[in-house]
């Protein structure tokens, strides 16, 4: 069974991102960076409680490639967590993680997300509720805090007491939604104040040196608007890392390559690899839907490509993947 203390080191977790992070993309995130643990998008747990299909859908996950696999959950009702936690044992994940981050005025208004903060009593009985019916080890991702940072030891306190087995931070508050640059140092504090609890940083990793220069005393990093349009990044990210930690004799790397943590993929290169993504979104969501979703990944693999605009204006019309083969010429 998965466990958060025994998972290699450096832990290296793609972001659960909603609209990102469906099947599709992060078995090809698995594809070029094994090591790494993927979220689902977040799905609110009274959905899940109720058996709405369109949520039942968003769990489905391939074995084969996505293990780790770890279901992101939101919402406020203990008893929905616990139902909706066991349904997500029963279909193979390998955790929960209890979503108390999100800062969207929607879902803060219905106290799930970043609402939780200012609510520890009620933080602490969902991830008790969550815990007690199922086996998997359960996690949370939250913020540094509402308006102030110096909530945050005593709120994960409070969780970790309740049965959190492991943290991932996002370094901003509330307050700060996306603006401003992450701040990492009160998540260094927290791991002093939590020495043997799993700790995964987050925020503003673009790169392998960024990955490198954050990790600190933390036991793992995880990535999101980074990987948009350069997945890449998590192998260059699983590279610099392992070789910081474990000396860069412990890669399999090609020379050729460039120094470890950096890649040069070429557009030519990175070809196959879009259309294979959209193959599998439309196996997996149909061409209509499964299209429409790729689109915002197509415009970010063109970024910076010359002609990127023109591309991205045709790409981001595409309906079928013969419309995304004119456009990259192939
Ligand atoms: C499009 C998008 C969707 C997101 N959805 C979620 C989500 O479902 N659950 C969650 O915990 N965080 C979500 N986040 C926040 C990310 O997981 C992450 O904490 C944040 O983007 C900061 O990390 P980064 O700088 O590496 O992107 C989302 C972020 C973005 C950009």
């Amino acid at each position: 069974m998965f466990s958060w203390h025994t998972t290699p080191r450096p832990i290296i977790a793609l972001a659960p991102m909603a609209g990102v992070t469906d099947a599709s993309y992060r078995q090809m995130i698995k594809r070029i960076a094994p090591e790494v643990i993927v979220y689902t998008e977040f799905l609110s747990t009274d959905a899940i409680h109720y058996g709405a299909k369109k949520t039942m859908k968003m769990i489905d996950f391939d074995p084969a490639v996505e293990r780790p696999f770890i279901v992101q959950v939101f919402g406020k009702d203990p008893e929905h967590f616990l139902s909706a936690a066991k349904v997500i044992e029963e279909l193979g994940a390998d955790g929960i993680d209890i979503n108390m981050g999100c800062p969207a005025a929607k879902v803060v208004s219905s106290c799930h997300g970043s609402a939780l903060i200012r609510n520890p009593d009620l933080a602490a009985e969902l991830v008790h509720a969550t815990k007690k019916s199922v086996k998997i080890p359960v996690s949370v991702k939250t913020r540094l805090g509402w308006e102030r940072t110096d909530t945050l030891i005593p709120f994960c306190q409070k969780i970790l007491e309740a049965g959190a087995e492991a943290l991932a931070i996002h370094g901003r508050r509330y307050c700060d939604k996306f603006s401003g640059a992450a701040n990492w140092d009160p998540i260094y504090e927290l791991k002093k104040a939590f020495p043997h609890i799993p700790i995964i940083g987050n925020g503003d990793i673009a790169c392998a040196a960024d990955a490198v220069s954050k990790i600190g005393n933390l036991d793992g990093v995880m990535v999101g608007r980074g990987t948009f349009g350069n997945p890449w990044v998590m192998a260059e990210i699983v590279e610099a890392l392992y070789a910081k930690v474990y000396g860069s004799e412990c890669l399999v790397h090609d020379a050729e390559n460039g120094e470890p943590g950096t890649r040069n993929v070429s557009f030519a290169e990175k070809i196959p690899f879009i259309l294979e993504h959209c193959e599998l979104a439309v196996r997996l969501k149909g061409e209509v839907r499964g299209m429409l979703e790729m689109r915002r990944h197509l415009a970010s693999y063109v970024r910076g490509q010359p002609g990127a605009a023109e591309m991205r204006a045709r790409l981001v019309r595409a309906e079928k993947i013969e419309d995304v083969k004119a456009v990259l010429c192939i």
